[in-house]
C-alpha cells in the first residue's frame, strides 16, 4: 500500500485540466462531462472507415500491468493506436520485475526511452499515485486499476454506457452488487455516480462482502438483494475476487450465488426498463446468470466498447493538459 495525497493536487494542472487519470474522487462535474463528451466524439470516429487521429503522434506510450487483464489492456492498446501513438507493452511476466527489480527501477528503466505516458495496473492500492509523483514532469500516468482503490476508466465508461441509454443521470437509481469490499470499481462508480448526479445509489452484498462505513461514501446498504432491487433502473454486478480474500468470507458460491447471483428471477423487480451491466470478467453461475448476461438488458460487451474510446478520451485530454502546464511553464521562465 503506497501513501495517497490530495489525488487532485497531482492529477489536475494548475488550470485545471486533466494531466493525469488516477481517480474518480473529487473530480468535478464539468470535468467528468467532458470526459464522456471527448469518449462520445471517438465513438463516433470509431463507426468512420479511417478509426485513427493524429493526437498523440509521436508520442510513446507504455503499458504497464503488473496484474493480469484481458479488457483493460486491450482497449488501451487499441486506443492508443488509435490516437497514433508508438505503443510498448512491457510483458512483465519476462521482465525484470521477475529479478527482483523494483517498480521505481522498472520505472525510471522505461523513463530512460523517453516515454511520454504510463498506463499502469498494480496490486498496490495508491501504486498509480506513487508513479505519478516519480515520474518525470510531463510524463502523463493513467490508472488501470490500483489494488481495491480506483479503476477510474473502467467507471467512466460505465458512465458512457448509462447515458448512452438513458440520456441523464438525475432520475436513475443504481445498485451495484456483490463483493464491494475488495471492488477499486465500486468505488470509482460511486465517486462518479455521485458527482454525476445519480438520484439514488445502492449497494446490495452480505455483510462479510460489505467495507465499513460505506454509507459515508452517500450510499444506501441492502443485504437482502429482492428488497435491494425494488425500482432499479440500472444493474451493476461484481464478480467475487476470490484472489483478495484472505479469509472465508462467505458459506459456498453456490448460496452466493442463490442469495445475491442475477438471475431472470430476481431482475423481474426492477424497473421494466432497466440495464444490466458488469465490469467483467464474468463468473457465470455465481453472481449471473447466463440468460443474463446474454439477455436483452445486458449491456457487457457494450461496455468493452466504450472502453476504447473513454481511453482514447483520458490519454489525449491528459496528454493536451501535461503540454498546457509544459507551455505555461515555458511562458514563466
Ligand atoms: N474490467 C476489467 O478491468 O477487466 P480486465 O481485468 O480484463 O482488464
Amino acid at each position: 500500500m503506497f501513501e495517497q495525497k490530495d489525488p487532485n493536487l497531482i492529477q489536475l494542472n494548475s488550470a485545471g485540466q486533466l494531466k493525469h487519470f488516477l481517480t474518480t474522487e473529487g473530480l468535478s462535474r464539468e470535468l467528468l462531462t467532458e470526459i464522456l463528451d471527448t469518449a462520445d466524439s471517438f465513438v463516433d470516429m470509431s463507426a468512420q472507415q479511417v478509426k485513427k487521429v493524429p493526437l498523440l503522434r509521436g508520442k510513446t506510450v507504455v503499458n504497464l500491468f503488473f496484474e493480469a487483464s484481458t479488457r483493460t489492456a486491450s482497449t488501451f492498446e487499441l486506443a492508443a493506436k488509435r490516437l497514433s501513438a508508438d505503443v510498448l507493452n512491457l510483458n512483465i511476466k519476462t521482465s525484470s520485475t521477475s529479478k527482483g527489480e523494483t517498480l521505481k527501477d522498472t520505472l525510471m528503466t522505461m523513463e530512460a526511452m523517453h516515454s511520454d505516458m504510463f498506463v499502469v495496473r498494480h496490486s498496490d492500492s495508491g501504486a498509480a499515485h506513487y508513479i505519478a509523483s516519480q515520474v518525470t514532469p510531463h510524463v502523463a500516468v493513467i490508472n488501470a486499476g490500483d489494488g481495491r482503490h480506483a479503476h477510474p476508466t473502467q467507471a467512466m465508461l460505465d458512465m458512457l454506457t448509462i447515458r448512452q441509454h438513458k440520456g441523464s443521470f438525475e432520475p436513475l437509481k443504481v445498485a451495484i452488487v456483490g463483493d464491494i469490499l475488495h471492488s477499486r470499481v465500486a468505488r470509482s462508480q460511486i465517486h462518479a455516480l455521485r458527482t454525476l448526479g445519480a438520484a439514488e445509489i445502492r449497494v446490495i452484498a452480505p455483510t462479510t462482502l460489505l467495507p465499513r462505513h460505506i454509507e459515508a461514501l452517500g450510499v444506501k446498504v441492502y443485504t437482502d438483494m429482492n428488497q435491494g432491487l425494488k425500482d432499479i433502473d440500472v444493474v451493476m454486478m461484481l464478480r467475487l475476487q476470490k484472489e483478495r480474500m484472505q479469509s472465508a468470507l462467505l458459506p459456498s458460491e453456490s448460496e452466493f450465488y442463490r442469495l445475491y447471483g442475477l438471475t431472470e428471477e430476481k431482475l423481474k423487480l426492477t424497473h421494466p426498463d432497466s440495464i444490466v451491466m458488469h465490469p467483467g470478467p464474468i463468473n457465470r453461475g455465481v453472481e449471473i446468470e447466463t440468460s443474463v448476461a446474454d439477455g436483452p438488458k445486458s449491456l457487457i460487451l457494450k461496455q468493452v466498447t466504450n472502453g476504447i474510446a473513454v481511453r482514447m478520451a483520458v490519454m489525449s485530454m491528459s496528454m493536451s493538459g501535461q503540454m498546457t502546464e509544459y507551455q505555461a511553464e515555458k511562458e514563466g521562465e
